[in-house]
């Protein structure tokens, strides 16, 4: 039976726990449960009806620094849903070094640890020969990198661009289509839920920014930090901007884009008709490729959409374990 753990027992945490106890006939018991006071532990494994909403007030809760269920050797598999903090990578990058350092795999939805230690986590899950899955981290559910890996594996990324905060989309999109100021679209999205109550990380176009910065990493093989891109966010784009650049069939987006090695994100023009000319929340991402030209995939870049990239990188592990032990 393979262990998993998810720390982070917040939104995404207690819907992917959710799916996985559906996972005990395959293989997988979902046996830690952690957020920042402590875990719960169930060494069989947690059921749907045995899967608390609230892991504090359970009696069997354990009042510590959950990084002790990597330690005492609880886990196989580790789910890091943290809260991202994109200049630490802390808590995450903490659970994600010590678990990989022990032989565990790990699968995160959190950007901080790969923006912050990207190369040294790939080279010690490397060199451990355990997976380190982060496909949740840029657009939520749209499978970027196992589609990139897999497959375009015979084909060259020459360039990729994005629209990769569903936040600023929403709001650049009701300047589009409803002509409201950016203050006002704002409010709207917070209203909505769709913007943070400190919305300063996406206006300012540093979430889009650390998405640049894993997908110039995975994917291109460079060795970016946060600091190599140059970031402009949307915070000046007024909706006159927008009315001048729609008379031209045009509307202003804040695009990422990874070319010729340089890193940026800013508000750029693009054609109505442009397949990165998305609206609402929704995410793009188009990757220029050396055979197949321009490809581009359009989804939802965060909410339970999420979980199918969780579930996906979860399905690649279970498979890997199972090759390895067809291979002995
Ligand atoms: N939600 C989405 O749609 C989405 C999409 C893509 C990526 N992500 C990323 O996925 C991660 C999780 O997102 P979420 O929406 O599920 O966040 P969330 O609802 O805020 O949940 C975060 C959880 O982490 C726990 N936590 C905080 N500090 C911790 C620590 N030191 N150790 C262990 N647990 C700790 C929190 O519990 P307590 O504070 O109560 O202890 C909470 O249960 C974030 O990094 C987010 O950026 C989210």
């Amino acid at each position: 039976m393979i262990r998993c753990g998810i720390v982070g027992y917040g939104f995404l945490g207690k819907r992917l726990a959710s799916y996985l106890t559906r996972y005990k006939a395959r293989g997988l018991a979902l046996t830690i449960l952690a957020n920042s006071k402590g875990y719960l532990y169930s060494p069989t494994g947690f059921d749907s009806d045995s899967l608390p909403a609230d892991i504090i007030s359970h009696s069997g809760f354990r009042a510590s620094n959950p990084v002790e269920v990597i330690g005492r050797g609880l886990v196989d598999l580790l789910v890091v849903l943290t809260p991202t903090n994109v200049y630490s990578g802390e808590p995450g990058l903490t659970y994600v070094r010590e678990a990989l350092k022990s032989g565990v795999d790990v699968v995160t939805a959190d950007k901080g640890p790969l923006v912050v230690a990207f190369k040294e986590l790939t080279s010690l899950a490397g060199s451990m020969g355990v997976s380190l899955c982060y496909e949740a981290t840029v657009g939520g559910g749209i499978p970027i990198f196992s589609l990139a890996r897999h497959s375009l594996r015979g084909d060259r990324i020459l360039s990729i661009k994005g629209i990769l905060n569903g936040t600023t989309n929403y709001i650049l999109s009701r300047m589009h289509f409803e002509g409201l100021p950016l203050d006002l679209a704002l409010q709207e999205a917070q209203m909505m839920g769709l913007a943070e109550r400190d919305p300063s990380l996406d206006l300012e176009g540093i979430d889009s920014a650390c998405k640049v910065v894993i997908l110039a990493n995975a994917l291109l093989d460079l060795n970016k930090r946060l600091e190599d891109v140059k970031v402009k966010g949307i915070t000046q784009v007024t909706s006159d901007a927008i009315l001048a650049a729609k008379e031209l069939g045009m509307t202003i987006k804040l695009v990422g884009s990874i070319e010729g090695g340089k890193l940026s994100v800013a508000p750029r023009l693009v054609r109505l008709n442009h397949p990165l000319c998305v609206h609402g929340s929704l995410n793009a991402i188009q990757f220029k490729l050396e055979i197949l030209g321009d490809l581009t995939l359009i989804g939802r870049g965060a909410g339970e959409s999420t979980l199918s990239a969780l579930l996906s990188d979860i399905e690649w592990i279970l498979a890997q374990k199972e090759a390895s032990k067809g291979g002995r």
